[in-house]
């Protein structure tokens, strides 16, 4: 077998480019979005019932549609047209507002009454730097009260030197492997993931500048946030040494 396509170098279209015919096949279930759609929809009804709420990074619509669907109102940012492109087929019913951009640069006006960057999407912006104008874009565009929520894994800092490869999923006519290689001192990783169907194998990469969950804290205090609860899950298990991901919620306070 050989490679029929590059590896690609990471920007804010890579991610779509190299998963979004795939994603909602290997991702559709990657975090609960059942919980997901309750915590958001408990969150929001103690600002404006009716939201709005943003999700950045909101690729297919994984959690956009359904949050739509649960009577929000949803603006959907991604920098993937491709991306989007799954998530405008999915929502025939064009119940989620979308915005093709970078969720720094070009995020709405608001105010909402809560934001959501889910499942690591944090770590596709690839250094500290943007990870706090991020923070900040947000909290600029949060109503008084409103919440800026992030699910994020924590990363483990002690052991991150090396690579790891680990079979995702295994299928009669599929293996997905998730390969990641990481430099523990500048927190920096890269994860191809690779597809392998008949012939055709084809790699992508993300880097990732993986903030701990006290790093993310400061940069919410840095943008005039503060840490309202944090969790393991959306589902609201308790968050402690041994978590292995984190749901943060940011508060913005009042005046
Ligand atoms: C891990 S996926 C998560 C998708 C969705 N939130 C979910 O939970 O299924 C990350 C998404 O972020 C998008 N993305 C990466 N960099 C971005 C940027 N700078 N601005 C906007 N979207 C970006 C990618 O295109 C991709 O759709």
């Amino acid at each position: 077998m050989r490679d029929t396509a590059p590896m690609l170098g990471y920007n804010s279209t890579s991610y779509g480019t190299g998963f979004a015919d795939v994603y909602d096949d290997w991702y559709g279930d990657v975090t609960d979005v059942a919980a997901t759609v309750s915590r958001m929809v408990g969150l929001v009804g103690l600002v404006d019932p009716a939201g709005p709420v943003l999700e950045l990074g909101a690729g297919t619509g994984r959690l956009a549609i359904p949050l739509a669907q649960a009577g929000l109102g949803v603006t959907a940012i991604d920098s993937s047209q491709e991306m989007l492109d799954r998530l405008h087929a999915l929502d025939a019913d064009g119940s989620v507002t979308v915005l093709h951009g970078d969720m720094v640069k070009d995020l709405p006006d608001g105010p909402f009454a809560a934001a959501l960057i889910a499942y690591n999407t944090i770590f596709n912006l690839l250094d500290n730097g943007a990870q706090q104008a991020c923070f900040s874009a947000v909290a600029a565009r949060l109503a008084p009260d409103g919440v800026f929520v992030v699910e994020a894994f924590v990363p483990e800092l002690d052991t991150l030197a090396g690579s790891d490869v680990s079979v995702r999923s295994m299928a009669v006519d599929r293996v997905v492997l998730s390969v990641s290689q990481t430099t523990p001192s500048s927190q920096q990783g890269t994860s191809p993931s690779s597809r392998v169907l008949s012939h055709r194998r084809v790699p992508s990469v993300r880097s990732r500048a993986r903030a701990t969950p006290e790093q993310l804290d400061a940069m919410a205090t840095a943008a005039g946030l503060v840490l309202d609860a944090r969790h393991a899950d959306m589902a609201g298990t308790p968050f402690d040494s041994e978590s292995t991901q984190h749901v943060s919620v940011y508060r913005r306070l009042t005046g």
